[in-house]
C-alpha cells in the first residue's frame, strides 16, 4: 500500500473535507490508530510527557525521536508519519537544524518535520523545503516555549498578538509549509487564519473552523486518570481502567493459581517424564501421569 503524500492534506483542504491527525510514539500505537483509518500520525515531542515521563517537552532528544518515529512507520504503510524537532535541535543555527530535519527522514523514516515558531523560522522553512523535506509548522501555544509563555495559557488573545499570529501563518504558508497547527488559540482567530491560507490549519484547542484537528494519543484514550483533563482535549475510551483492571485479574489469577490453566501449559509424554524421574524410583503422582497422557 503506498503511504500518502502531504499534498493529500492540501486536496482534503480545497474538498472541503476535514481530516483527524493523531500523535502516536510506538509500534501498537501506531498500528492501531492506522487500522482505524488515520491518514497523518505525528511522533510529537509530547512523548516527553506522555511516554517518558518528564514535566515538559524540553528534555526530548534527537534520539528519542528518532527511535520512537522508526517505531512508528515500521507499524504502518499509508499513513504520513510527521516527526517534531526536539527543543534545541533546530534553534542553535540553520546548518545543525538541516542537519537533524534530514535525520528525520533518513535515519527516522519520516515524511516530513514539524517545526514550532512564526516568521523567524520562515527561511529555515524556505530552506528544508528546497531541499526536499515537507515541513509542518506550530504557531499559538508552542510547547518548547512554554518557560518563556509562563504556562499553557492561550496564545492569540489581543489583537496585536492575533494580528501577529496571522502574519507567521502567512509566511509559513509562503515559506512552502505544507500545513500549520494552531495550538491553544481563539477559536475565531482560528477560523480566520484557516479560511485565509490554502494550505490545511490542524487545529489542538483552536475550534471547529481548523481543517483538521490533532489530539494526543494517551489523551484521547483516557491513559492517565492522574492529570488534570485538558480543556482542548476529549476522551473517547477509559483505556487505563481497562488495562488496570486486565492487571489486577492478571494478578489475582497467579496468587490463587488459576493461571496458568493447562491449556496454557505445555505437555510431556509419560515415558518422557518416567524416565527422567528415574523408571519410577520417584513418586508420580497419579493425577499428573493422567494429566501427562491426555
Ligand atoms: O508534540 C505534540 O504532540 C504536538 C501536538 C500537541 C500538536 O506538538
Amino acid at each position: 500500500m503506498a503511504r500518502l503524500s502531504v499534498h493529500t492534506l492540501r486536496d482534503l483542504k480545497a474538498r472541503g473535507r476535514r481530516f483527524a491527525m493523531i500523535t502516536a510514539y510506538d509500534y501498537p500505537s501506531a498500528r492501531l490508530v492506522e487500522q482505524a483509518g488515520i491518514p497523518i500520525i505525528l511522533v510529537g515531542d509530547s512523548l516527553g510527557s506522555v511516554v517518558l515521563g518528564y514535566d515538559s517537552t524540553v528534555p526530548v532528544t534527537m534520539e528519542d525521536v528518532i527511535y520512537h518515529t522508526r517505531a512508528v512507520v515500521r507499524a504502518t504503510e499509508r499513513a504520513i508519519v510527521v516527526a517534531d524537532m526536539p527543543f534545541m535541535s533546530y534553534q542553535a543555527n540553520a546548518d545543525e537544524a538541516m542537519r537533524n530535519a534530514g535525520r528525520l527522514l533518513k535515519e527516522g523514516g519520516a515524511t516530513a518535520v514539524k517545526l514550532e515558531g512564526g516568521s523567524h523560522i520562515a527561511p529555515l522553512v524556505r530552506r528544508m523545503v528546497e531541499a526536499g523535506i515537507p515541513v509542518m509548522g506550530h504557531l499559538g501555544l508552542t510547547p518548547q516555549s512554554v518557560n518563556q509563555f509562563g504556562g499553557h495559557k492561550v496564545q492569540g488573545k489581543t489583537p496585536a498578538a492575533a494580528a501577529k499570529l496571522i502574519g507567521d501563518a502567512h509566511t509559513l504558508e509562503e515559506a512552502g509549509a505544507f500545513a500549520v497547527v494552531l495550538e491553544t488559540i481563539p477559536a475565531p482567530l482560528a477560523g480566520m487564519v484557516s479560511r485565509r491560507l490554502s494550505i490545511p490549519t490542524i487545529g489542538i484547542g483552536a475550534g471547529a473552523e481548523c481543517d483538521g484537528q490533532v489530539q494526543v494519543f494517551h489523551d484521547l484514550l483516557g491513559l492517565y486518570d492522574d492529570q488534570r483533563p485538558l480543556k482542548h482535549a476529549k476522551r473517547y475510551a477509559v483505556i487505563g481502567e481497562v488495562i488496570r483492571e486486565a492487571v489486577r485479574g492478571y494478578i489475582s489469577e497467579v496468587e490463587g493459581g488459576a493461571f496458568p490453566a493447562a491449556e496454557h501449559s505445555f505437555p510431556m509424554s509419560a515415558d518422557t517424564f518416567a524416565e527422567l524421574t528415574g523408571g519410577g524410583r520417584h513418586e508420580l503422582d497419579a493425577v499428573v501421569l493422567a494429566e501427562l497422557a491426555s
